[in-house]
């Protein structure tokens, strides 16, 4: 189905609501509770498509799973209880579920079949399958290094693995994987990503170490522990979803939003710091933890941004999901905003560089597009167009909110790729122009 989506400009935003659960999150809870030892009962699981997607995988691994719209609940078959899939596992747009699914079925004593859609086709897949075959799995993939990729595991041995890349899915497939070694298996990571995997191995239970070192933090995890269930866990509201309504509160005029119970991991707020630095009033309060995550309810108020930035390094890591919207706030900024180290962005969903300037630009912005960022040039005014998601739900989503600033009507073509990670995003989002 395609759909294409028209918005017009917003002249004032409110809402005081809740997200559904962070996608990292949802993934690892679910296969972590299908690893475990007893049931797991999820609530606020993500109703993105690429969570129900690991659901659909772990089934076809034989793990019981019962969904209801407020409770996911996972019969845990234990470390060693997955069964050989009948058929190929499919894991639709999502390369967090190929990725770390892919060090689980490493260690497992059958051969798997796991691919996705054409853009999980198109992904690189190297860059688990280098580390996954050092340890002693066999991966037969396209090309060498492309979707489908067929797994046969078991017999893993316990290495020490420096990613080339920042990525977390990289870090987690190693560790995932690593629990199925003999011995200890550790990732010593240069630039820090996402940690869901380390807090949420030590909330089932696994011995994990963290050393840092003058290269980076080592991250090691012990072969052969099992994993205790998650029980009753609540999954934090996504900090990547609730992005573009903290965007949409600054730059829209009259805003005032309130997003409730949202995850504040540090590994994942890098964009509330650069929005801060550039003037934003975001306040976060009544903050918590949650099963080891930290939470916290989020208030945002339309904002005067003033700055020229630069970003680069491990900000360009911790934001990397944010980008697309942070290039839209970025169009409204007293100043310019330029991203560079951001080669990562060229193969995520789309080419997010391609996708974002080529946007930008068809909106009347003016925007540079270099090999591994962009520089986009503020205060400048858009006038609404006709634009592509590039079937990637960030994009969709971050041109969805430069609509609420262009003049006239700026429609997105293809714009059910929101729910890949929101399917309520555009309810949401009228809702808050009531
Ligand atoms: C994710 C890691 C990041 C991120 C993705 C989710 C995860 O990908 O972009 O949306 O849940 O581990 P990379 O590991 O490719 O950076």
């Amino acid at each position: 189905m395609h759909e294409q989506i028209t918005i017009t400009a917003a002249s004032a935003l409110r809402g005081d609501f809740y997200l559904p659960g962070d996608k990292s999150i949802s993934h690892r809870s679910a296969m972590f509770a299908a690893l475990g030892d007893g049931t797991s009962y999820l609530r606020n699981y993500s109703s993105a498509r690429d969570c129900q997607s690991t659901l659909d995988c772990l089934e076809g691994l034989g793990v019981q799973i019962e969904r209801t719209p407020d409770l996911i609940t996972i019969a845990g078959v234990g470390l060693h209880g997955l069964q050989a899939p009948q058929c190929v596992l499919d894991v639709g747009n999502s390369g967090t579920t190929i990725r770390l699914l892919s060090g689980i079925l490493a260690g497992q004593n059958f051969t798997t079949e796991i691919t996705g859609d054409d853009s999980i086709q198109h992904r690189p897949m190297k860059r688990i399958i280098n580390p996954l075959t050092q340890m002693g799995a066999q991966i037969v993939a396209r090309d060498g290094s492309f979707a489908p990729l067929k797994i046969s595991g078991g017999n893993l041995q316990a290495m020490a693995y420096t990613p080339p890349m920042a990525s977390a899915q990289v870090k987690s497939c190693v560790l995932l994987a690593g629990l199925f070694a003999n011995g200890e298996t550790a990732v010593l990571e240069k630039t820090p990503t996402r940690n869901h995997t380390e807090i949420m191995l030590r909330e089932c239970g696994v011995p994990l170490t963290l050393n840092l070192t003058e290269n980076g933090m080592r991250i090691a995890v012990q072969g052969g522990a099992r994993l205790r269930a998650l029980g009753e866990y609540t999954i934090a509201g996504d900090l990547s979803s609730a992005a573009f309504f903290i965007a949409a509160g600054l730059v829209v005029p009259n805003a005032d939003l309130r997003i409730r119970h949202i995850g504040v991991n540090p590994s994942r707020i890098g964009l509330v710091h650069v929005l801060r630095d550039l003037g934003a009033q975001i306040e976060i309060v009544n903050e918590r933890l949650a099963h080891g995550e930290p939470v916290a309810d989020f208030h945002v108020k339309t904002s005067a941004l003033k700055g020229e930035m630069e970003l680069r390094g491990e900000i360009v890591a911790n934001l990397i999901d944010e980008i697309p919207i942070l290039a839209v706030v970025a169009t409204q900024l007293e100043g310019a905003l330029t991203i560079r180290e951001a080669h990562e962005l060229r193969v995520k969903e789309s080419d997010r560089i391609r996708s974002i300037v080529d946007n930008l630009r068809k909106l009347g912005v003016q925007a540079e597009e270099f090999d591994d960022g962009m520089r986009i040039h503020g205060k400048q005014k858009l006038t609404g167009a006709s634009l592509e998601s590039y079937h990637d739900h960030r994009i969709a989503m971050a041109f969805a909110v430069a609509g609420l600033l262009a003049e006239g009507e700026t429609k997105i073509n293809n714009a059910e790729a929101a729910g890949v990670s929101l399917p309520e995003f555009y309810q949401l989002l009228e809702n808050c122009r009531a």
